[in-house]
């Protein structure tokens, strides 16, 4: 198990393919459709396929390798795909330098994962992604912006604390967070690389209202273990916040960008 469990990601699907970049979904899939029948496309941190989904019905048309260290994760992709897609799944843990997974990629993807690893991780990816012909598309890059409809006197200091976790250490070293998309860019672009970014929020309202309870009870969770707030601002801003989740929205900011050589 990798703490993300299939629930909680079937839960933001909807607001994740909502939010992606339209224009940038559409350059992606005009960087794969020449390599023709069978370009392989390499989706890192996979889950249970969701970038798939994102490009379908064009993906199915195209080879998948999902990576992902969570073998349940891999067998939900498996039983959903697997008697419709050319999928392969590959359990494998990504911070291991050693591992060989993009050659013959034309497009290697990854959503949701880039703000959970550290800038040393990313050098290392991208000294592998330059030597194939792959371009790169991560999406739903978090960025520190979360901003309600309604305002509680704690927000800041929460969201604070929360972004601060964020840059705690996921497995990857030092992790990222909000900071994922500028750095990525600036590495892609060392490289050579044409980089296009955009930005994907989600905006949640009262028909997301159980992923804004979830979302809040994590960011809550999260804010406590830093230590940055009294327990009793965090509990209060919780109840609040978990209260407020049918009758009002929220806007959760994240990038999406696209990279070809
Ligand atoms: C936020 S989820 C995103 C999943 C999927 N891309 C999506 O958008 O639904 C992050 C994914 O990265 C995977 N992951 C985290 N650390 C990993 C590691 N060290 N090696 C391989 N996969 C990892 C998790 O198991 C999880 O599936």
């Amino acid at each position: 198990m990798s703490g993300f469990d299939k629930r909680w990601l079937d839960l933001r699907e909807v607001a994740d393919h909502a939010a992606r970049d339209c224009d940038l979904r559409r350059q992606v899939i005009d960087h794969v459709m020449p390599a023709g029948e069978g370009a392989l496309v390499v989706d890192l941190g996979a889950g249970t396929g969701s970038t798939f989904r994102a490009l379908s019905p064009e993906a199915l048309h195209w080879r998948w390798r999902l990576v992902d260290n969570d073998p349940f994760l891999l067998a939900e992709a498996r039983n959903r795909h697997g008697q419709s897609a050319r999928i392969e799944c590959v359990e494998a843990q990504l911070s291991d330098p050693a591992i060989d997974l993009l050659s013959g990629a034309r497009l290697i993807t990854a959503s949701a994962l880039f703000d959970l690893v550290s800038e040393e991780f990313l050098v290392r990816l991208l000294a592998q992604v330059v030597q194939t012909e792959a371009g790169l598309y991560a999406a739903l890059n978090y960025d520190g912006v979360c901003r309600w409809d309604s305002s509680h006197p704690v927000d800041e200091e929460v969201v604070a604390a929360f972004n601060a976790h964020q840059r705690q250490d996921k497995g990857f070293g030092p992790a990222l967070g909000p900071t994922a998309a500028p750095v990525l860019r600036a590495l892609l672009e060392e490289q050579g690389f044409k980089v296009a970014m955009a930005p994907s929020p989600w905006r949640l309202d009262r028909s997301h209202a159980e992923l804004q309870r979830q979302f809040v009870s994590g960011m809550a969770t999260a804010a406590a273990e830093t230590g940055l707030l009294a327990e009793t601002d965090i509990n209060d801003w919780r109840l609040a916040r978990l209260e407020r989740a049918e009758n009002s929205g929220c806007l959760i900011g994240h990038w999406d960008l696209f990279a070809v050589r």
